[in-house]
């Protein structure tokens, strides 16, 4: 997991390197580094002794220390390539952060992923009388570059035959002195390329170059990329040219900027209108109430099994529970443990719910469903990721780039996206549904303009721990409340099914543990929930009601975070948006890193 930038054909490469990198800082942020390559004077005569300069500036740190290590420096070159890393093997150190040389300075690589046979490739090299200096997997790339190099192959042929001795998951990109060449491989690790007129990108996401191009060309696992002063290439393992596609990516460059927020994570809760017009536009027939998602193929799936992490795994338990009142039997499972002990298939669609599209458990459970005959689905955000190439069928959920680490506007625009799946291959009828699914980005709207939550968080900035309680659809928003609590702020938050907390963790509750009760409608759900509000309110624990003030639950509450009236599947994106505002306020009250929180990374590339 890291974020990759690389360019050829630009006057200012450093700046742009540098320019790439902030906007992936997200993808990993514990070290960063640039490599520029420039030719010697003699290449022009084509001799393949020309002497060049390969320049590499990396730091343990943030984006910012890479800025301070530069400072003064005279680091330039006609191509580049950069790295924000996220360690899976050694620590972040300078010496371990990205780019990594070989022994002769000469070739620099940096690396997203895992090389499984690094430990007998590391051995085998240093037997040869290669020297390390990091404590990384992604090393033994520039080792094998040098030794194929030295057996007199020139750089594509060196880099291909390195990348064949490799086993595990990459996107490698790698400059050599006196080239001013990039070339880049993938495997299991997203790289995409942006091509221009003049100028030529590469990169683990689209953010680093779209500010300069919005025109793209996706990587397939196995495929070869080579930037150089003619443009691009892109060749198979068997250096066969691939003729690819290029894609017109629709997002503003603006939207992976703050505009004025002071964090994307605020930014992004307040996008959460736009997002869901995204989704739901031209999918919602606003007078009959049809859905068309589009040619997904016969679904009319029999059973459904998702499989999700984190924040997509609630929108996968909501959405589990949208097909099983559609009566078609539908479970959902963490990704991660999905492999073993799953019941089996039979003919059920397997579905794959992944904002990034990259996560590695995710794809995992996925591959597995596919290896056992079933037909995948990905719900995602990211077009032309991994699940979504892999998938049989796909979904997209249209939310835009997403740069908080938090995931918030993706998850409201996944429920959206999994309302029309079920909508338009379980469901009969549901003119309600898509009546309040129309009105929804206006309702979300209504609340942020006046949403109570900043306040009700200055009140329980110093709490002990926090509790989420709903039930029904509610459930799924009551764990993603603790969720967001627990990762921007640090602090114990728990959710649960609202029947659940006398089952136990009612021991937990005290005065000094906040409670928040989503409760809406005036339903047998709703007078159970109050129900169970009551419990906690006679253990003297402050109660938050996030309500649409159909129930009596006020009359417990010690504070009310008000929610538009809708149909109940609506109201659960509705009661999410106040949570993940109490949270945000919350963590910016105690200071915290909210768009990157520590020990976290974007898209989790490893499994
Ligand atoms: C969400 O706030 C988290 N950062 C995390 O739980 C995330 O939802 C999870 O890693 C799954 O990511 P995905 O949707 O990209 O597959
Ligand atoms: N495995 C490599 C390392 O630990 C790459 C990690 C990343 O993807 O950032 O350096």
């Amino acid at each position: 997991m890291c974020g990759i930038i690389g360019c050829v054909g630009r006057e200012d490469t450093l700046d742009t390197l540098v320019h790439g990198l902030s906007k992936l800082e997200y993808r990993g942020y514990d070290s960063a580094g640039v490599a520029l390559s420039e030719a010697g004077d003699d290449e022009a005569d084509g001799s393949a002794e020309s002497e060049g300069s390969l320049d590499v500036v990396k730091c343990a740190g943030k984006i910012d220390d890479l800025r301070t290590a530069l400072e003064g420096r005279e680091t330039s070159g006609p191509v580049g390539v950069g790295h924000t890393r996220w360690s899976t093997h050694g620590p972040p150190t300078d010496a371990n952060a990205h780019p990594h040389v070989d022994c002769t300075g000469q070739v620099a690589v940096v690396h997203n992923g895992i090389i499984e046979n690094y430990q007998a490739l590391r051995d085998e090299l240093s037997t040869a009388g290669h020297e390390f200096r990091s404590d990384t997997d992604t090393e033994v790339v520039p080792h094998l570059v040098e030794a194929g190099l030295r057996e007199g192959l020139d750089m594509e042929e060196a880099v291909r035959e390195a990348i064949a001795r490799l086993e595990g998951s990459y996107a490698i990109a790698v400059v050599v002195a006196g080239e001013e060449t990039v070339f880049a491989a993938r495997n299991d690790s997203p790289l995409v390329l942006g091509v221009d007129d003049d100028a030529t990108y590469l990169a683990s996401d689209v953010p680093a170059f779209r500010d300069f191009t919005d025109r793209v060309v996706y990587l397939a696992d196995g495929e070869f990329a080579r930037l150089d002063a003619a443009g691009w290439t892109v060749t198979d393992a068997a250096g066969e040219v691939v003729d690819k596609d290029v894609e017109t990516v629709d997002w503003d460059p603006e939207e992976t900027g703050k505009s004025g927020y002071d964090h994307f994570m605020l930014k992004e809760i307040h996008e959460q209108p736009r997002a869901l017009r995204q989704c739901l536009r031209g999918r919602v027939d606003e007078l009959g109430g049809a859905v068309d998602i589009g040619d997904l193929g016969d679904l009319s799936p029999t059973g459904v099994q998702f499989v999700a992490a984190g924040t997509s795994y609630h929108a996968a338990l909501y959405a589990a529970r949208l097909f099983r009142e559609a009566g078609v039997p539908a479970q959902a499972f963490l990704a991660s443990e999905y492999a073993t002990g799953v019941p089996p298939i039979g003919d059920a669609l397997v579905v794959g719910v992944t904002q990034s599209g990259e996560t590695a458990d995710t794809l995992s459970a996925m591959r597995e469903a596919s290896r056992r005959g079933a037909r995948t689905l990905a719900v995602t955000n990211t077009v032309g990721s991994t699940a979504a190439r892999e998938a049989d069928h796909t979904l997209y959920i249209r939310a835009g780039p997403e740069i908080g680490v938090a995931a918030t506007k993706t998850f409201a625009s996944q429920l959206a996206a999994l309302n029309l799946l079920s909508l338009a291959t379980a469901e009969s009828g549901g003119r309600d549904v898509v009546a309040a699914l129309r009105d929804l980005p206006g309702d979300v709207q209504t609340l942020l303009d006046d949403s109570g939550a900043a306040e009700v968080a200055a009140e329980f900035v110093d709490a002990g721990a926090y509790f989420f309680i709903g039930r029904g659809y509610h459930y799924p928003v009551a764990l993603e409340g603790a969720l967001k609590m627990k990762e921007i702020t640090y602090k114990h938050a728990e959710g649960f099914a609202a029947g659940e907390l006398k089952h136990g963790p009612l021991a937990l509750v005290t005065e000094d543990t906040p409670v928040f009760a989503v409760v809406t409608g005036d339903d047998e759900l709703a007078t159970k929930t109050v129900g169970n509000v009551k419990e906690v309110e006679a253990r003297d624990a402050p109660v938050v009601a996030v309500t649409d003030g159909q129930s009596d639950v006020e009359r417990y509450a010690d504070h009310v975070l008000e929610l538009p009236e809708t149909h109940r599947r609506a109201a659960s994106v509705l009661a999410n948006v106040q949570l993940q505002l109490v949270s945000y306020h919350v963590a910016n009250e105690l200071g915290r890193s909210i768009d990157k929180p520590r020990n976290l990374a974007k898209s989790v590339t490893v499994e």
